[in-house]
């Protein structure tokens, strides 16, 4: 009986330490895990960018600047390990991206995924962001309604409107462009959607009168029956939007038909006299007028530093463009939200850290309204000069701190 209960004690005995040593555990494990782990896990951007296919152009910049920031401000914040992951998504099918996204989330642990280099690459990736409240940088496309498909986007590209609305009123409202009557010719998806709606709204209030609006199909594009369509139009300028890479075959296209030769000017945004490929687009390109919100030959000196520092990564294969700034304030935005929120931020911290941050860019001043998401930045009127004996959209007018105007 005594040795019974003497081992049923014992029993107990040893049933007590070893819950209360569980117990200790436990607690040690909840106090230092998170830390430990935070600590030895870097903070991972997933960048889902186009680096083949017909718009290989902006990942390569994208990228290359994104890097550069990187080089520039170290692979730490705070003593946390910042990781870059880049996936290419062809820049075609918003399945891939969004399969994409959804890897980059679920496998790879990503605290925020950035890119997008297409609209409908962004609208494919949003409800991943939305689904796991990861922050979602958009570093490209401008459609303006992006930003209300999820609650986690931000955006430090450009919205069509943005840029489309100051030349639209530029055209209208200023004699010296001798402009009265305009024929706009477009990309036929989302952002060139928002530059036909927006230059047509504003250049018939501004007096203006719009002979036509065409658009043209977003892949592999013929221009030619649609620069005849224009000529037969005989407007006194036509507006162009086409996506950043397609730029130079429009412009060879535009010479060939001889629209300037029958008096036919073109304007455009800036993603058609791409800083990319402007050098190779020849003399035709000079005089002609866009707006954008960043060019090569922006005169500040954040910008010649950051022109000459994008150049030397590159082995000088490529002048920065306005993609480029948008992965370099990208990753600027994240560095900063991360400073702000602590290494060890959650996604809705994060996204909270994002809100309403200004800086000065190579663009010029920019920042983040705190209510849109959206991305609020000078936009410059800029005609195409020879400098030092090339080709470069020099900035002569501003509408400082433009937001998105909505369409
Ligand atoms: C877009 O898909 O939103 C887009 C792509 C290229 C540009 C501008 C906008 O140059």
């Amino acid at each position: 009986m005594y040795r019974l209960r003497q081992s049923k004690n014992k029993h107990s005995l040893e049933k007590t330490l070893k819950k209360a040593l569980l117990t200790a555990l436990a607690t040690a494990c909840l106090a230092t895990t998170p830390l430990a782990s935070h600590a030895a896990e870097p903070f991972k951007i997933g960048l889902i960018i186009p680096m083949t296919g017909p718009f290989a152009s902006t990942g390569k910049q994208v990228e290359a600047a994104a890097r550069l920031y990187m080089q520039q401000n170290g692979d730490k914040v705070d003593g946390r390990q910042i990781q870059l992951i880049v996936k290419d998504d062809g820049g075609i099918q918003p399945e891939t991206t969004k399969r994409l996204a959804q890897e980059l989330v679920v496998q790879e642990k990503v605290n925020v995924i950035a890119g997008f280099g297409l609209t409908p690459l962004a609208f494919a990736a949003a409800p991943i962001a939305t689904q796991s409240k990861t922050p979602m940088v958009v570093m490209a496309a401008g459609t303006s309604s992006i930003m209300q498909k999820s609650p986690y986007i931000v955006r430090t590209s450009m919205t069509l409107p943005q840029t489309t609305a100051p030349l639209a009123d530029w055209a209208a409202k200023n004699p010296n462009s001798h402009i009265k009557s305009v024929v706009t010719l477009v990309s036929d998806f989302g952002p060139g959607h928002d530059a036909e709606k927006v230059f047509t709204k504003r250049f018939t209030e501004g007096g203006g009168k719009i002979l036509g609006n065409l658009r043209i199909p977003q892949q592999n594009p013929d221009f030619s029956p649609f620069l005849q369509r224009v000529k037969d139009l005989k407007p006194d300028a036509v507006f162009v939007f086409v996506p950043s890479g397609q730029g130079s075959t429009l412009m060879k296209q535009f010479a060939q038909r001889g629209l300037a030769a029958a008096g036919i000017k073109l304007i455009a945004t800036g993603d058609v006299l791409d800083d990319d490929l402007l050098p190779s687009m020849g003399d035709e390109a000079l005089g002609i007028i866009t707006s954008q919100h960043y060019s090569t030959a922006h005169d500040s000196p954040e910008n010649k530093a950051y022109v000459a520092a994008f150049r030397k990564l590159t082995n000088n294969s490529m002048r920065p463009n306005f993609m480029s700034v948008g992965g370099y304030d990208g990753m600027h935005l994240i560095y900063a939200a991360l400073k702000k929120a602590g290494p060890n931020a959650t996604g809705d911290q994060l996204l909270a850290a994002m809100k309403g941050a200004s800086w000065t860019s190579p663009r010029g001043p920019m920042s983040i309204d705190p209510q849109t998401r959206d991305v609020v930045q000078n936009v410059y009127i800029r005609k195409a000069e020879k400098v030092d004996g090339q080709i470069y959209n020099v900035e002569f007018d501003k509408i400082e701190h433009f937001k998105d105007p909505g369409v």
